[in-house]
């Protein structure tokens, strides 16, 4: 089934924040950010863009109701700061003006005295601060201390990835409208709107139940509006409650870029240990996590990259630490894959390093120590491994030795141009690391007239979970897909919803759709049994025709819904859906926390010009474990879509922030992300058919956010293709790999051919 929002995509009919009708007497909202990392404030100055014309009021810190607190895990980011600021982009002050274009101007006038306070931007240098978001955490597996003995080989190095811009295609930005008796009505451009309802909540000094969070759709998310959305909802809040008019605040893309934050940036020591079989025997690394000046969902961030610290491999001796730092940027938060990625970059480094010292193609180390059904991962759970048969899979298919072959003779061909060539296996844990997320409801109403309307806590944002929702109704009840409407997303229907992250959301949503609607058929084949004199249990519903004992009757779908409503029977249903069998420890760092997890193997080449150090990604061919996907189409655009984004952050998508803390990669003049010339000539997705009865919907996995995770092949087949040019080149494990700094290991130690 196609996505269900294609035919108003293309249309442009398709309703973002920016879409909303505006209500009569909306005023907008545009934020004063500090032009300063990190300093206290002497003075702060609006009376000039108070007297600005078209200028309602100012809001500052002091206008703050309840707490100036938008903290979800830690209480330690101020809405608009009070006495310190701690990052370039942190709100200082609020302009409300009649239009847009007043408000932007009023900015101008503002004026700040900020003292100076030193600057940390490298989470390096916070550690040796003690600068720390928590208390650092390690996850052990086996002894590594002693395991060294055993290994005829141990390298160490370092591996450094930068952060990535979200660049949702909509910006982030919120409209709130008053209702009466102090409520209010967010429409907000998030992932979680929940937590908008919350933190506007404790802003305001309101209950949850005064405000209505409401979300149609997202412009794309990827992690960026999974906390970071709450602060614009807040603001308009706080502005619509205190001047009793409704209040919005679309950023424009360099205010968004500049006061948002993005994917951390990570550095990373490590330490790995082989023996003579090329058996990974030992693996120590460090983490540096650059946290950016609030927690956010850094912790959570942090545990994930030490989850995926051995990838898809099993490693017997692990020892695993990682550092929240604290540094004066944005706070970083979530982006698709969530610490995952920065985790599984390192261990790559420290095979592609092993491999060069010995000789060997990183893929013969990488094939030899894929996990196995059974393996442990350091944090205790048992793998229920699919990495030898994506593997095997994609060699069966793509032939890995003919395509090094033909790499190999190319290169030997000429001097203009290298080829080269990386395998990523990948492995990926679906649920919210924190088990207390892993909960979600759904809403099902069937109308007398036969039709469905659907409300969950899943937020559509590109991904195509509506589509999905909605063919979950359809296959319960067997009706066309016509009679069946998703509704937004919205608090007053669903309450207390998790974040649509963690590439959960059609699980978790879609189970508790699938509950609701079992519910409702169960209600319905009564009713037809009674009807028709038959037991329930032989009663079926096929495309809108009820069967007794196999044999279609009289009965349908409309029919039946109406008997039902005139019998007082209730069409409605409320389904609460929780995962059974995760549980996680974090006092020993041992337990269950996945549901099930997410492989594949990708086979990514490139071509570099070795004149100019320019580049092309001319395959990445997948085998991805969907389980048995219940949406092809929408899948392998999401594998497709990922697999670009991942390259993007491994090649071009450079985040430039200078020793003062500015960003200067700051619009897309100076910050490229890969358009369709720069993406992969060829992707071929490849499903690796499985149909494991696990915890997935209708046993289609998870796919939101593992396909990035190939991109990371880019890195090492470029590479590969300047070591095939200049074999001494020292490359750093840095990333992103931009066509600077393949030119610079193209000549790296003065060679030239
Ligand atoms: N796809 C599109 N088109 N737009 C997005 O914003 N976000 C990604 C992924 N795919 C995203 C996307 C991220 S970060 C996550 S966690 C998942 O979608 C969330 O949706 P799911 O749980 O329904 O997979
Ligand atoms: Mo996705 S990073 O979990 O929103």
């Amino acid at each position: 089934m196609k996505n269900i929002d294609s035919y108003t995509h293309v249309r442009g009919e398709s309703i973002y924040l920016d879409d909303i009708p505006v209500v009569n007497g909306t005023l907008y909202a545009a934020a004063y950010d500090s032009p300063v990392a990190h300093g206290k404030i002497i003075s702060l100055d609006i009376s000039a863009a108070a007297a600005m014309p078209g200028v309602v009021r100012i809001l500052t810190a002091a206008d703050i109701p309840g707490e100036n607190q938008i903290g979800g895990i830690i209480p330690d980011e101020e809405l608009l700061a009070a006495t310190y600021v701690h990052f370039c982009g942190m709100p200082i002050a609020l302009v409300i003006a009649e239009t847009d274009e007043a408000a932007r101007a009023a900015l101008k006038k503002i004026k700040v005295v900020i003292d100076p306070l030193p600057v940390i931007t490298d989470p390096r240098e916070a550690k040796e601060k003690n600068e720390l978001i928590i208390p650092p955490r390690t996850f052990l597996l086996g002894d590594t201390s002693t395991a060294w003995e055993q290994c005829d080989l141990i390298i160490e190095g370092r591996a450094d990835t930068n952060g990535q811009e979200h660049l949702y295609i909509e910006t982030q930005g919120a409209y709130a409208v008053p209702q009466e008796n102090g409520a209010l009505r967010i429409y907000s451009s998030t992932q979680g709107p929940t937590a908008v309802q919350r933190t506007a909540a404790r802003v305001l000094g309101l209950s949850m139940h005064h405000i209505e969070v409401d979300t149609t759709r997202l412009g794309g998310g990827f992690g960026g509006k999974e906390d970071q959305a709450t602060t614009w909802g807040v603001m308009v809040a706080l502005a619509a409650h205190l001047l009793k008019r409704p209040v919005k605040y679309c950023l424009h893309r360099m205010e968004d870029m500049r006061m948002t934050g993005k994917r951390h940036p990570y550095s990373a020591d490590f330490k790995i240990g082989l023996n003579k079989e090329l058996k990974i025997l030992a693996y120590e690394v460090t983490f540096y996590q650059n946290a950016g000046a609030a927690a956010d969902l850094s912790p959570a961030v942090m545990e994930r990259t030490l989850f995926h610290c051995t990838n898809s491999y099993f490693i017997p001796h692990v020892k695993a630490t990682a550092y929240s730092c604290k540094t004066n940027l944005p706070p970083n938060t979530a982006f698709r894959g969530f610490g995952g990625p920065q985790g599984m970059f390192v261990i790559e480094a420290a095979i592609a390093k092993a491999a060069e010292q010995l000789g060997v193609p990183a893929a013969t180390i990488q094939a030899k120590n894929l996990l196995q059904t059974g393996d442990a991962f350091p944090y205790g759970q048992l793998a229920d491994s699919e990495a030898n048969e994506c593997w095997q899979q994609a060699d069966a298919l793509f032939n890995i030795t003919a395509q090094q072959k033909a790499i190999t003779d190319f290169n030997a061909s000429t001097s203009s141009y290298k080829k080269g060539m990386a395998i990523m296996p990948i492995c990926f844990g679906i649920s919210f690391t924190k088990t207390l997320m892993n909960q979600a409801r759904a809403l099902v109403h069937v109308y007398t007239d036969g039709s469905v309307g659907i409300s969950t806590g899943a937020v559509e944002m590109g991904q195509g979970v509506n589509t999905k929702m909605l063919q979950v109704a359809e296959q319960i009840f067997s009706i066309a897909p016509s009679r069946i409407k998703i509704n937004s997303t919205n608090t007053y229907r669903i309450a207390n919803t998790s974040p649509t992250a963690a590439s959960a959301a059609a699980d978790l949503n879609g189970k508790a759709t699938e509950m609701a609607c079992h519910e409702i058929l169960l209600r319905l084949k009564e009713v037809a049994a009674a009807e028709l004199q038959v037991a329930p249990a032989s009663i079926e519903l096929k495309n809108e025709t009820v069967y007794a004992n196999g044999i279609a009757t009289s009965l349908d779908w409309k029919k039946l819904v109406l008997t039902a409503y005139v019998q007082r029977v209730n069409l409605s249903a409320h389904g609460h859906y929780t995962p059974a069998g995760i549980h996680y420890d974090a006092s020993i760092e041992k337990g269950h926390p996945f549901t099930y997890h997410v492989y594949g193997t990708s086979i990514t080449s490139v071509t570099i010009d070795c004149l100019r150090g320019t580049y092309t990604v001319d395959a990445v061919n997948v085998v991805h474990d969907f389980g048995r996907s219940m949406n092809t189409l929408l899948d392998t655009g999401q594998c497709e879509g990922g697999i670009v984004q991942g390259i993007g952050w491994m090649t071009m998508e450079e985040i430039v922030y200078d020793t003062a803390g500015k960003l200067r990669s700051n619009a897309l003049s100076t910050y490229k992300v890969p358009d369709i010339y720069s993406a992969p000539k060829h992707i071929t997705i490849h499903p690796l058919n499985t149909t494991k009865d696990n915890l997935a919907l209708l046993r289609s996995k998870a796919v939101g956010e593992p396909p990035l995770m190939y991109g990371i092949g880019a890195y090492f087949a470029l590479r590969n293709a300047v070591k095939a040019f200049n074999p001494t080149a020292d490359i750093p494990f840095a990333t992103p790999l931009t066509p600077e700094k393949v030119l610079m290991g193209l000549y790296d130690g003065g060679v030239i051919k």
